[in-house]
């Protein structure tokens, strides 16, 4: 990142090198033609994992999953900006980080070909190119993250082990990344986590191999909680469908990103007159990132109606800080300076998500409110504006691939719903 902050701003959306062109409609419409059939009938279950982290310090929410046989433990940064979940992986290692398990190791007959059908779903959604020269080359791939992170290896396919709602233990073998090859994003040189969690909606996503395997509908969701941790879930299970607030998923010009389609920003009540903004929901995100024009008319927005009791001071945390008259303690101490946000989808029904300042603000350690939207040309995420961790957080926010809708609900995110652990 461009950046000097000292704060870790992860920023795990998947970044396109050649922008692909968005496939027509009718590719999502036979997905799920097709899907509905194959499991009729068929029992299928969901699967709660806790979730750990935080937005601040840490900048990220993971999750532990066992991989590989015997299983081993895993921490994944969960991420619905991408497909491809990896590993950094002893393949041996070019290029790897300091990681909290030792790196997981593949055997040959781990590996998969450029003949699999996995492979060309990943080099279609990557780069709409097969980029083999041989069906029994392996299959390598190269991601590259929106922070400048990026991860370079081949395809694996190994065990995956959970318990599920029903209480049945699963094992199916699911493919994803043993990556050797990456640089990391973020400043922190040891990683908190020991690789990524991929649960766009592609075919290689994790949520999607759920499915094919008939374990779980295509439905994940997350529920971060301000205090830390929360839980992940995969599955309809735990869906409230008739309380939540559903967006339709909009096809945008960027496959596989969860977009709610366009949206106007309010603040105060009030129409900042925006252009329509195109959202995105990205749980590889720290922080909120909005366009040129929304990031400005937010800053100017805030800054008019701050209190005289605020001043802008530095901070290495984040761009825009104000201290009080004392340091702030929590966000608690300082939400009503500030006003609520409201992104309003018009994607099919109205959709309201309301923004407090809580899921806008952080108190750093220094005892200052820092802003927590950021200036997403500084990234390079140009005319996306990306809905971060710092903004979901306190709900449950649903990913129903089904039936292609986004859904949102405020939700104590550090109650895990009953179902056991998952983790094996
Ligand atoms: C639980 O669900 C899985 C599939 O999701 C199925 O294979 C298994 O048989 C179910 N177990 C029970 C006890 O119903
Ligand atoms: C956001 O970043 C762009 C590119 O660096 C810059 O031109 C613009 O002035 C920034 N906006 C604000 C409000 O700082």
């Amino acid at each position: 990142m461009a950046v000097g902050w000292a704060q870790p701003a992860i920023l795990i959306l998947l970044l396109l090198v050649a922008v692909a062109r968005a496939p027509a409609p009718a590719v999502r419409a036979d997905k799920l033609a097709r899907g509905g059939p194959v499991l009729a009938g068929m029992e299928v279950s969901s699967a709660v994992f806790p979730l750990y982290g935080d937005v601040y310090p840490h900048g990220l929410y993971y999750v532990a999953m066992s991989i590989g046989n015997p299983p081993r433990p895993y921490f994944l940064d969960v991420d619905t900006g991408s497909d491809l979940t990896w590993l950094q992986c002893d393949a041996p290692c070019v290029s790897c980080s300091k990681v909290p398990h030792p790196l997981y190791r593949p055997t040959k007959n781990k590996l998969v070909h450029c003949v699999d059908q996995m492979c060309t779903a990943l080099h279609g959604d990557l780069t709409g190119r097969h980029g083999c020269d041989s069906p029994q080359e392996q299959c390598n791939y190269e991601i590259r993250y929106a922070d400048q992170g990026s991860s370079l290896g081949v395809l694996v396919n190994d065990i995956f082990a959970l318990r599920l709602a029903n209480s049945s233990v699963v094992r199916p073998s699911l493919v994803f990344g043993c990556g050797y090859d990456q640089q990391v994003g973020s400043s922190s040189e040891v990683s908190p986590t020991d690789g990524v969690l991929g649960l766009g909606s592609g075919s290689i996503s994790l949520i999607s191999q759920f499915k094919q395997n008939g374990i779980t509908e295509n439905v994940v969701g997350h529920c971060l909680s301000t205090r830390g941790g929360g839980f992940l879930f995969f599955g309809d299970d735990l869906v409230p469908y008739s309380r939540a607030t559903w967006a339709p998923m909009a096809r945008s010009a960027f496959r596989n990103y969860y977009s709610p389609g366009l949206a106007s920003l309010y603040f105060g009540g009030r129409s900042l007159g925006v252009r329509p903004m195109e959202v995105v929901f990205d749980s590889g995100s720290s922080f909120t990132y909005f366009a040129a024009q929304p990031y400005q008319v937010i800053i100017n927005a805030i800054k008019g109606d701050l209190s005289k009791t605020l001043k802008e001071v530095s901070d290495p945390s984040l761009p825009i800080c104000w201290k009080g008259k004392r340091p702030f303690k929590s966000v608690l101490d300082v939400k009503k300076e500030f006003k609520s946000l409201v992104l309003s989808f018009s994607n099919g029904k109205r959709a309201l998500m309301e923004i407090p300042p809580e899921n806008y603000l952080i108190v750093t350690k220094y005892g200052n409110a820092c802003l927590g939207i950021l200036n997403g040309s500084e990234v390079g995420v140009r005319e996306l504006n990306i809905v971060g961790d710092i903004t979901m957080q306190d709900q449950m926010v649903i990913y129903d691939n089904e039936r292609g809708q986004i859904g949102w609900i405020r939700a104590p995110c550090d109650r895990i719903p009953k179902f056991g652990s998952s983790l094996l």
